[in-house]
């Protein structure tokens, strides 16, 4: 079994992963509170994974109330070694339609009074991180290898933009955001990205489209059109985590 624990964060369509063997299931609790739900532990294709619900199971929490610091430190304390994050987003790329995956490699962050330090002068001394690249490359690179094993299509690149939610955009906050460089809409990927940067967790996401953002189609976004894709979707995102962390494992020296 490989030294590397992987920690897998999953968003809305991914409460559950399936394919692990779970042998503990942690109430983790951390000083800056408790995370979104239980910590499951297991061994996935010979690879140690920790599996948490981002909005808690069942799907509960609103984006804006998550406490992602309390999430990635809590991920920490059980050994995460890196973090896969899954994120549903909407597409305003003309190429990320419903279905389309995409590794990004860029965010930005529109999200406002969310805890997003752990350098806050009080949890710890105020520091500046650097978030030049805010995903680590090496993990990046190894779920697109993953998913080109397997033969699944998907996005390399991506510039993220994380909204406040729970509500949908409107057509010009969308042609705003496509003005700044976003192909993905989600409201999730920060501030989860900056902690994990500062806590030193290589940290990668893996988004699904489960809707054109708005103005990006004809008509109003409906959730059953997003349950729909979510549906075929997230298991195409479970078979490229399944074929990333058995690389891994084949990757690593024994323990
Ligand atoms: N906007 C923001 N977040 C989302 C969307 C969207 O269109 N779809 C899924 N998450």
């Amino acid at each position: 079994m490989s030294s590397e624990v992987i920690a897998i964060i999953g968003g809305t369509g991914l409460t559950q992963l399936e394919g692990p063997q779970i042998t503990a299931a942690h109430n983790a609790e951390t000083p800056l509170g408790n995370p979104s739900g239980p910590i499951e532990a297991g061994e996935w294709n010979g690879s140690q994974v920790l599996f948490l619900a981002r909005h808690g199971h069942p799907h509960a929490l609103p984006p804006h109330k998550i406490n992602y610091r309390a999430n990635l430190l809590a991920l920490q304390q059980l050994g995460a070694t890196k973090i896969i994050a899954v994120n549903a987003v909407g597409g305003i790329h003309p190429q990320m339609g419903s279905g389309k995956i995409s590794v990004p490699h860029q965010v930005i962050d529109y999200t406002w009074g969310r805890e997003g330090t752990y350098f806050d002068g009080e949890f710890r001394p105020l520091d500046h991180i650097d978030l030049t690249h805010p995903y680590d490359e090496t993990l990046r690179q190894q779920l697109i290898a993953a998913a080109g094993r397997i033969s699944q299509p998907l996005h390399e690149f991506g510039v993220y933009g994380a909204t406040q939610g729970p509500r949908l955009e409107t057509i010009e906050e969308i042609n705003r955001m496509e003005n700044d460089g976003c192909d993905l809409v989600g409201m999730t990927g920060m501030p989860e990205a900056a902690l994990a940067r500062e806590l030193g967790i290589p940290y990668a996401s893996l988004c699904l489209v489960v809707n054109p953002a708005a103005g990006k189609s004809d008509g109003e976004i409906t959730m059953d059109e997003i349950r729909a894709v979510l549906r075929d979707g997230m298991q195409k995102v479970r078979d490229i985590l399944a074929e990333t962390l058995s690389g891994m494992a084949d990757s690593q020296p024994e323990q």
